[in-house]
């Protein structure tokens, strides 16, 4: 059986303390914590961009997993990477040149994801399979935490098959709680973003509940 990760959004954290909540949800058990970039543009929603990867970074012990969802993307790949990201995901819809972006961040020294929003054909990130050590399937419309799960199933059952013996995670990301995640790694998935499950009912105060959700998903 496939070893799955959890990797708390920090989008349903408290944006007031964030390196708290991200020494919180690892210690109660996270796997990598998940950053979501918007810019306002790409998605209809803004957070935050470079300087607070930065300073999240000592706070992690483990993997900072950034999802940038934002265009154009590769004047900033430099930044994130500089900022300690260990890995970026970047959208396949980002741009003309997804391609090139993979490059790049392949060229920054850390590890490169392509993520696919619910809308785009799975044949998008198929040439691109030998560039990625990650393929994030979106199973919601990006922009907003806790929307309702959109049925992807059939799509990483696809992956899985698509992906091969290369060694390719898929990520899964939007609405994943206890009751969609046995379905998604059921059909192939091996990383599970989850915000609002996690965070949910818990605080920096009371941490606990944190770890209790991840144990739940
Ligand atoms: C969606 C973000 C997700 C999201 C997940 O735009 O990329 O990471 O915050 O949040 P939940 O788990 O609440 O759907
Ligand atoms: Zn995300």
């Amino acid at each position: 059986a496939r070893e799955i990760k959890i990797a708390p959004s920090i989008l349903s954290g408290d944006f007031a303390a964030l390196g708290a909540e991200c020494e919180a949800v690892e210690s109660q058990g996270a796997d990598w914590v998940h950053v979501d970039v918007m810019d306002g543009h790409f998605v209809p929603n803004l957070t935050f961009g470079p300087a607070m990867c930065k300073a999240l970074r000592p706070h992690i012990r483990g993997v900072m997993d950034v999802h940038l969802m934002i265009a154009p993307v590769d004047p900033y790949i430099e930044a994130f990477a500089a900022a300690g990201a260990d890995r970026i995901t970047a959208h396949v819809e980002a741009g003309p040149h997804i391609h090139r972006t993979l490059q790049a961040i392949r060229a920054s020294g850390t590890a490169a994801g392509v993520a696919l929003n619910p809308g785009t054909p799975l044949s998008a990130v198929e040439p691109l399979l030998d560039m990625v050590d990650l393929v994030c399937v979106m199973s919601v419309n990006p922009g907003f935490g806790g929307q309702k799960f959109i049925d992807v199933t059939a799509r990483i059952r696809a992956l899985r098959a698509m992906i091969g013996e290369r060694a390719v995670h898929i990520e899964v990301d939007g609405g994943v709680d206890i009751a969609t995640a046995p379905l998604v790694t059921a059909a192939g998935a091996d990383v599970l973003v989850a915000g609002s499950a996690v965070f949910r009912g818990g605080s920096t105060a009371n941490p606990a509940i944190y770890g209790q959700n991840i144990r739940a998903i």
